[in-house]
């Protein structure tokens, strides 16, 4: 079995101001853990001041969503994998479920954003999950598996040996219920099963993490699972020195 290096991003939201965001990143990297990748997501605005004064650091650095238009063109408002890119950006957020809900982002507008990022160079998040009355239907998997099935019909599998994906259920976001390690672990294996079955070698590859109120408190226990590589943290990722506990958790 391929060793996965473990991965910890932090998505920021619509949080923080220039000096927030300054001190914030400032402060993760003068602790960077070795051996773990660690990405924050900020804003776009701050995105170019950040990769300037920090992109040197050894933090990965990613917009939280793009267009799904890689051309340039008459599309206000939308902002290109391209321009990220040309800015320093080398990660990108898809399908995040507050996207789905608040934006309306389909499955098939993820899989052409995800498309998208892939052709400016970017790599993509994934994210899927399952809200609270799927999860109480017993449609989880199903979901997952929709949300999923949507990108690789779009993008051949080869991606997905650098791509990654993450499980946020959408009633751990922001809750403070953490899906249990058994829970999670079961989800990521699903995940990795459904991956297996276009490729068993690229399933091995390809890093799960798991979001929905990460702590410092309930990190390790997550990350110890055999099929969870890592986090995407929202509210702790604020706090540099939360962030950073969880992101020392990841060994
Ligand atoms: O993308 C991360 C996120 O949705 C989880 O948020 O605040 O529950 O850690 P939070």
């Amino acid at each position: 079995t391929p060793q996965r290096k473990k991965l910890v991003a932090g998505n920021w939201k619509m949080h923080g101001s220039r000096a927030m965001a300054d001190k914030l990143v400032r402060d993760i990297v003068e602790d960077l853990p070795d051996g773990t990748d660690v990405l924050v997501f900020p804003p776009d605005v701050y995105l170019a001041g950040m990769v300037d004064r920090y992109g040197d650091r050894g933090l990965g650095l990613g917009a939280q969503n793009l267009s799904e238009h890689h051309v340039q063109g008459a599309f206000t408002g939308e902002i290109s994998g391209a321009m990220l890119y040309d800015v320093g950006a080398r990660w990108v957020l898809t399908g995040h479920s507050e996207r789905r809900q608040y934006q309306h982002e389909s499955d098939e507008l993820v899989a052409k954003k995800f498309d998208s990022a892939r052709q400016a160079g970017l790599t993509p998040i994934l994210c899927v999950g399952e809200t609270k009355e799927e999860h109480e239907a017993g449609q989880a998997e199903a979901v997952i598996a929709r949300q999923l099935g949507a990108v690789l019909e779009h993008n051949s599998i080869e991606v997905f040996r650098e791509a990654v994906i993450a499980y946020e259920p959408v009633w751990a976001i922001g809750t403070g219920l953490t899906a249990t390690p058994e829970k999670a672990q079961k989800i990521h294996a699903f995940i990795r099963s459904q991956l297996a079955k276009k490729d068993v070698n690229i399933s091995l590859l390809t890093r799960v993490i798991y979001g929905g109120s990460v702590k410092p408190a309930n990190a390790a226990e997550l990350f110890a699972q055999p099929d969870v590589d890592g986090g995407l943290i929202g509210g702790a990722a604020l706090v540099a020195s939360d962030f950073l506990d969880i992101c020392a958790a990841a060994r």
